[in-house]
């Protein structure tokens, strides 16, 4: 499913969206380059989950946790020189199967430690003002989850 974005606001509202229909355990993998949206989509998805503490990305951490509506983990391995290694030094792996839902930042750096099932999210850079939105589920929760947010966008 694709989305064209064309404001900051709408790619919060996107994520929003999404975030409204997350449960504990879902994991969104977040891919694009610099600026593209990803941390824009990320607000969104916070303020779903009534997050009160604003989420951004941090010079120095890798990961940071959230307590809203639902627990979030919030993950940027941009800085990451090895990311799959350290992120499993700092205990990346005991986040997955539990009750955090997980939205990793250039999740396309730590593929091979990515869980089997997931919402691949890809951002791309149209405009000045304008990105393209991709969602492209793998497994059967995911595909779930877009038909939801589909019927959501749809509704709006
Ligand atoms: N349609 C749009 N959606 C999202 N952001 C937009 C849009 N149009 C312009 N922008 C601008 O692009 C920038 C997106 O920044 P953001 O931090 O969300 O990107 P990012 O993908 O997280 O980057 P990084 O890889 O550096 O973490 C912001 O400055 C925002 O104002
Ligand atoms: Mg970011």
């Amino acid at each position: 499913m694709e989305f064209l974005s064309k404001s900051p606001s709408e790619t919060k509202k996107l994520g929003m969206t999404l975030g409204g229909i997350l449960i504990p355990g879902d994991v969104l993998a977040l891919i694009g380059d610099l600026g593209s949206g990803k941390t824009t989509f990320v607000q969104g998805i916070a303020q779903a989950l009534s997050i009160n503490i604003p989420v951004n990305s941090p010079s120095f951490l890798i990961m940071k946790e959230y307590k809203g509506k639902y627990n979030m983990l919030h993950v940027d391995v941009y800085r990451l020189k090895v990311p799959e290694l350290e992120l499993e030094s700092i205990g990346f792996e005991e986040y997955l199967n539990s009750d955090f839902i997980i939205v990793i930042e250039w999740a396309d750096k730590i593929e091979k430690i990515l869980p089997k099932e997931y919402m691949e999210i890809n951002f791309e850079h149209i405009d000045l003002n304008e990105r393209k939105i991709k969602f492209k589920p793998y497994g059967d929760r995911y595909n779930t989850l877009l038909q939801e947010l589909k019927k959501c966008l749809f509704l709006e």
